[in-house]
């Protein structure tokens, strides 16, 4: 949620620090800040706001120093402000925090009783007043102090501290809050995310919940709470930072939705044995007693999942349920030793997903997980994992990753089923088929969806939105609407056609659009009769339909069309007229597209 990025080595930490925040800046972008240290000397600057306000607080000439951290914050406790701003300071230490402290309340009394006086509203700045507290009361280092301070803390926390008095090193813990080194020459990075450093170093070292580490220029030492020492491997980051970039797309978004055909042919690749007509998943093996998924995510990974649902119900005949990670984990959840638990989440990172996940473990169901990021969190506490291979999404707004995610899904329903024996050769080699078709389609889809930035001209004034869809399309509804939503900040509901009438139906008028998922298929006689319900109630329609229909041209208003695909499929493609017409709405409006006003890309809090 918010970004951290620290520096300890022999070049000047500013530009580097900088650098690192911009590239975070994703992360959470209500305020930003900085502190940089040198013997007996830490400068620190916070600002509200993006970090090019930060920046210009900033005189390079004050900032010296080989040794800093930076923050970028998404705001729980306490509104986005300068004061509310990372780094928070008592006297020499400085730290940054991303989590949250449940029980920062009685901390803080605790600390304000002993004469510490907080300035800010957050749950962080306690950190940094025990921390000096602890000091005081003779811990003999920062990382002492660290470690004395931990057992009080309550909650999720990626916690970086640096001193003036240690003007050296960084120090730092994890519980819940991904932190990882990055190891170069004479130098070490330390950021919640790759992307803080990646233009520097690709060598990292993931930190595990617990793990208390301090980093100077040449050395990693790790250790865990009681100050036993932990080994660390180290692994070699595969994508380069170019990919991150926006390379002449004017938003991360576009230039997402654009590379969908070859993140999907990424994702397909070696794993379609073409001359069988066979799915090829080594990375994973089933249980062949298998029963039972359950399908658990967030926000768009969500929707992948309801999708998932159909197809492993369709392709395994295997009984699945779908449930929201937030939701689950407060239910006294049923979980059979039959049951495999699919998550999935594109950063690999959402709290809520890796708190529903440990719940599903401790339950005795083993984890598979679909994600983006290779090693982040819940790949690395899962039992199996299927990387997605979107490469690196920076825009807020899912898009890629989303795709990408489908495709898994398709694939994985299909091993399983043929494990399950309950598709047939036919069936397999049809399906295998269509799936080697979908990044041709896909770029077919992306040119026939770009009619919609004329299109949209005649949806300016409305009220809202609804998008309708039935079957494996309703969850394409709920994501245009979430797609809406979240770039254009208008209101849009997704809804399953069938119910319009059962209450919806009265928001309706000329002002109040509808986009309607009406492919051909034994669904489409029931969705033109939702369509039919709407314009005699005067909604403009925009349909998504398949290309060749000329008898829907007559029935709405606008026409976007999709080549014909297996009917299982269709999620992948009929997903980007909902992203791009999300998009031309929202530049017509002039938000900001690729970090949208409250929103964070990996949302590492509850
Ligand atoms: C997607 O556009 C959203 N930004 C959001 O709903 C996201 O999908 C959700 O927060 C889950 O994220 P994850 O896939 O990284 O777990």
């Amino acid at each position: 949620m918010c970004g951290i990025v620290g520096y300890v080595g022999t070049r000047d930490a500013l530009p580097l620090l900088l650098s690192g925040l911009q590239r975070l800046e994703y992360r959470g972008y209500d305020s930003t800040g900085l502190a940089v240290c040198s013997a007996d000397t830490m400068r620190v600057v916070r600002s509200e706001g993006k970090l090019q306000q930060l920046q210009s607080k900033i005189n390079p000439t004050d900032f010296v120093g080989h040794t800093g951290v930076g923050h970028t914050r998404w705001a729980t406790h306490g509104k986005p402000s300068d004061q509310n701003a990372h780094p928070h300071c008592s006297e020499h230490i400085a730290i940054v925090h991303n989590g949250i402290i449940e029980n920062y309340h009685t901390l803080r009394n605790e600390i304000e009783s002993d004469g510490y006086q907080c300035v800010s509203e957050t749950d962080s700045e306690i950190i940094a007043h025990l921390i000096l507290k602890t000091l005081r009361d003779g811990a003999q280092t920062l990382s002492l102090a660290l470690r004395g301070v931990l057992p009080k803390l309550e909650g999720s926390y990626a916690i970086v501290l640096l001193s003036e008095r240690e003007p050296e090193r960084i120090v730092a813990a994890t519980n819940g809050s991904p932190l990882v080194i990055g190891k170069g020459k004479n130098e070490m990075f330390l950021a919640s995310d790759v992307t803080a450093f990646l233009s520097e170093t690709n060598h990292v070292v993931y930190l595990e919940a617990g793990d208390v580490v301090t980093l100077e220029q040449d050395s990693i030492d790790v250790v865990n709470h009681d100050g036993m020492p932990v080994s660390k491997s180290s692994s070699e980051i595969t994508w380069n930072i170019t990919q991150a970039e926006k390379q002449g797309f004017r938003h991360f978004m576009l230039k997402e939705i654009y590379e969908q055909p070859q993140v999907l042919s990424d994702t397909l690749s070696g794993r379609i044995d073409a001359a069988n007509a066979h799915v090829v998943l080594d990375e994973i093996s089933i249980d062949p007693a298998l029963q039972k998924l359950s399908l658990i995510a967030c926000g768009t990974s969500f929707h992948a999942a309801l999708i998932g649902r159909f197809l492993f119900e369709q392709l395994a005949r295997i009984s699945s349920s779908c449930e929201l990670a937030s939701e689950f984990r407060y239910r006294n959840p049923v979980i059979g030793t039959d049951e495999l638990t699919v998550v999935i989440s594109q950063s690999g990172e959402t709290a809520d997903t890796m708190i529903a996940a440990q719940e599903a473990k401790r339950l005795g169901s083993k984890i598979l997980a679909i994600s983006n990021v290779i090693d982040s969190s819940l790949p690395r506490f899962s039992d199996h994992v299927l990387y997605t291979r979107a490469g690196p999404e920076i825009s807020v707004a899912s898009t890629k990753a989303f795709t990408t995610q489908l495709v898994t899904l398709a694939l994985l329903a299909i091993h399983i089923g043929v494990q399950k024996n309950t598709i047939d050769d036919t069936t397999r080699s049809h399906l295998i088929d269509e799936l080697m078709m979908l990044p041709t389609k896909m770029a077919d889809s992306i040119r026939s969806s770009e009619c919609l930035q004329d299109i949209i001209v005649h949806y300016e004034n409305a009220r809202g939105f609804i998008f309708l869809g039935r079957g494996n399309l309703y969850p394409i509804a709920l994501e245009g609407a979430l797609k809406l939503k979240e770039t254009s900040y208008l209101h849009a509901e997704g809804y399953p056609a069938g119910e319009m009438k059962h209450g919806p139906i009265a928001m309706i008028d000329k002002d109040f659009p509808v986009i309607a998922l009406a492919p051909q298929g034994v669904l489409y006689p029931k969705m033109k009769t939702n369509i039919a319900e709407v314009k005699s109630r005067g909604a403009r329609v925009i349909a998504i339909a398949t290309e060749g229909d000329k008898e829907i041209t007559s029935l709405v208003d606008d026409v976007v069309f999709l080549p014909d695909i297996h009917p299982l499929f269709l999620p992948v493609l009929a997903s980007v007229p909902m992203q791009l017409f999300a998009y031309y709405v929202a530049d017509r409006k002039g938000t900001d597209i690729d970090q949208p006003r409250n929103l964070a890309k990996s949302v590492t809090v509850e």
